[in-house]
């Protein structure tokens, strides 16, 4: 009988684990559930003796994957996968997978929701502004990008796309507006919304040249990964331009100096929140589970990242 964990640091919502839980119950497999654990050798030990792991933003080092001598198969019920040691996992022949599209609408949510939050001042009882009319920049185009650029058409937003990946015809008969450079599309936009991944190539990436550029009442919003934005270009752009904020799910190393010095000028998550909906974890959650099975028993790779 296979093992499956479920390692989540941020729990999924209880409809979500008890519906992953009656996937593996129709396969007659056994899972065991770990969450909210603060230590890693919580994971360490949970993980020892499993075929397959679900995870979500958990780190799986090569200490994990040491560490799971029966691991076969990891997936990351979410997008991004810069938490997993990929490398560690190919040299052991474990699998890895994500599970794309899954959560991508509670992210796109998010995303306009914290700017409307943060355009009304974040409540406070004076007069903010609206976002129609306003600009909006989509960096990348992929499964959430798509979304935020169709939300933000439906509030009245001039939408743009930058993605290198994506042909320009795919991203303008959705009815948005094709860049020809990331450059671009900051000087176009009053707000940039980032949905490109962390990885070598893009961390840092978000530089005071790129955000200097940006019209007045500039937004970035970014529901991608802390890492991806240059902190030091974000301080010098807070103190060049009072007309610029930062709005992040989840915050920066340097949030307490920004929070000092630009108050009100900002919106941080207190925790990753952008998939943390009851319908994203049960997509994620099923989606996860089924791909498990799939690749226990017929040896189906779809969705695999480490190849
Ligand atoms: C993702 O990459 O799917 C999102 O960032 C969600 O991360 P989470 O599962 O930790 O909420």
């Amino acid at each position: 009988m296979a093992k499956v964990l479920i390692a989540t640091e941020k729990p999924f919502a209880a409809a979500a684990v008890s519906q992953i839980k009656s996937v593996f119950d129709d396969a007659g497999y056994e899972v065991f559930l770990l969450e909210k654990y603060e230590d890693k050798a919580d994971l360490l030990k949970a993980v020892a003796d499993v075929d397959a792991l679900i995870i979500r933003s958990d780190k799986v080092t090569p200490e994990v994957i040491e560490t799971g001598k029966n691991l076969k198969i990891v997936v990351r019920a979410g997008a991004g996968y810069d938490n997993v040691d990929l490398a560690a996992a190919s040299a052991k022949n474990v699998v890895v997978m994500n599970t794309p599209g899954q959560n991508s609408n509670a992210v796109a949510e998010l995303a306009i929701g914290m700017m409307i939050y943060q355009a009304r001042g974040q409540f406070n009882g004076k007069s903010g502004t609206e976002i129609k009319d306003k600009s909006l920049g989509i960096l990348a185009y992929g499964n959430v990008g798509k979304i935020v650029a169709k939300l933000g058409m439906a509030f009245g937003m001039q939408v743009f796309a930058f993605d290198p990946f994506v042909s320009a015809a795919d991203i303008q008969k959705d009815g948005v507006e094709v860049v020809n450079s990331i450059g671009d599309l900051f000087a176009k936009c009053n707000y940039v919304s980032l949905h490109i991944p962390a990885n070598d190539q893009t961390k840092k990436s978000i530089n005071y040249a790129l955000m200097s550029k940006m019209p007045a009442a500039a937004a970035v919003v970014n529901t991608a990964r802390k890492e991806v934005i240059d902190e030091d270009g974000l301080l010098k752009m807070y103190a060049d331009r009072d007309d610029f904020v930062y709005i992040s799910d989840v915050a920066p190393d340097c949030a307490a100096e920004i929070a000092e010095k630009f108050p009100g000028r900002f919106y941080f998550t207190p925790k990753k929140m952008g998939a943390q909906t009851a319908e994203a974890n049960v997509n994620a959650g099923i989606a996860a589970a089924k791909q498990i099975v799939n690749f226990l028993e017929k040896g189906d790779k779809t969705f695999q990242v480490n190849k």
